[in-house]
């Protein structure tokens, strides 16, 4: 009889202490074989663990999920990927209709306009098709690290679920940004140009801006959505707590 997935967590936190990312992920994929999947957005997080990942062949599945509103520069990061590594890359894109469906009656910008119409475009553009992405997996391993937010501290590096009803395993999630970048200068890891821009969290290209010294690593994601609760559905684990769109801010 198969144990409980959600009853794993508990032993896996235990286990996680100490550990190095490359054993990390080793393990996973030697536990879950078939069933453990990673996603990347190309950020410097993502970087590091699809360098661990397929220069050490671990077979644990890549994905993206391309929004199509990516920066051009996220897109020659995930091609240098494809170009040093050789290893392909999953792609979940959107349902077809439903981006035809939004564009036709909302516009382009629509997420400007109010939470509701955000979360919609997040919804078409990266929820369902992740849900798509992690249907029947029991691993999703993500770049997520504690330092990347106030409510990122709160979360843990393997984490249940409910929503996709699997593990979440967090593998950088005590690393801090000067150690990554530091990481990925020393191994030649392709990353995303921006970063020296100033972008630290990337995400589509009209949702996001460079922070400027001192802000949060989120403060240039939605920045016009209230501080404190901004997720986009991918790690959502409570409902957003109101919105207060700064108007004047946000391009016509
Ligand atoms: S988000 O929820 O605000 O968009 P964030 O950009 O911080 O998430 O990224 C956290 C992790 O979510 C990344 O390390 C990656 O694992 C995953 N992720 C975010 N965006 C994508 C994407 N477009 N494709 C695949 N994975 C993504
Ligand atoms: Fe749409 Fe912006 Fe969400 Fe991208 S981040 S899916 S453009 S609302």
């Amino acid at each position: 009889m198969e144990l409980p997935l959600a009853g794993l967590v508990e032993d896996l936190r235990r286990y996680l202490v100490g550990q190095s990312v490359p054993d990390t992920l080793a393990m996973i994929a030697d536990h879950f074989p078939g069933k453990a999947s990673f996603s990347t957005s190309f950020g410097l997080e993502d970087q590091i663990i699809t360098h661990f990942i397929l220069e050490n062949e671990l077979p644990i599945r890549v994905f993206t999920l391309d929004t199509g509103r990516n920066f051009q520069e996220t897109y020659s990061t995930w091609n240098k990927t494809l170009l040093r590594y050789n290893k392909p890359i999953e792609v979940f894109a959107p349902q077809r209709d439903s981006v035809e469906k939004l564009l036709q009656e909302k516009g382009p910008n629509s997420f400007y306009e109010s939470i509701e119409n955000r979360k919609e475009c997040c919804h078409i553009r990266k929820v369902e098709p992740l849900q798509r992405a992690l249907a029947g997996q029991k691993v999703w391993v993500t770049g997520i690290r504690a330092e990347q937010s106030a409510n990122r501290q709160h979360m843990h590096p393997a984490e249940w679920d409910a929503g996709h009803q699997l593990i979440k395993v967090h593998p950088l999630f005590e690393w801090t940004w000067d150690q990554a970048w530091a990481f990925a200068q020393e191994h030649g890891i392709p990353v995303n140009p921006l970063h020296r821009q100033g972008f630290v969290s990337i995400g589509c290209a009209p949702c996001t801006r460079a922070i400027k010294p001192g802000e949060d690593f989120r403060a240039g994601r939605w920045w016009w959505e209230d501080q404190a609760a901004k997720e986009c559905g991918l790690h959502a684990t409570t409902p957003h707590q109101g919105f207060d769109p700064v108007v004047e801010q946000v391009p016509a």
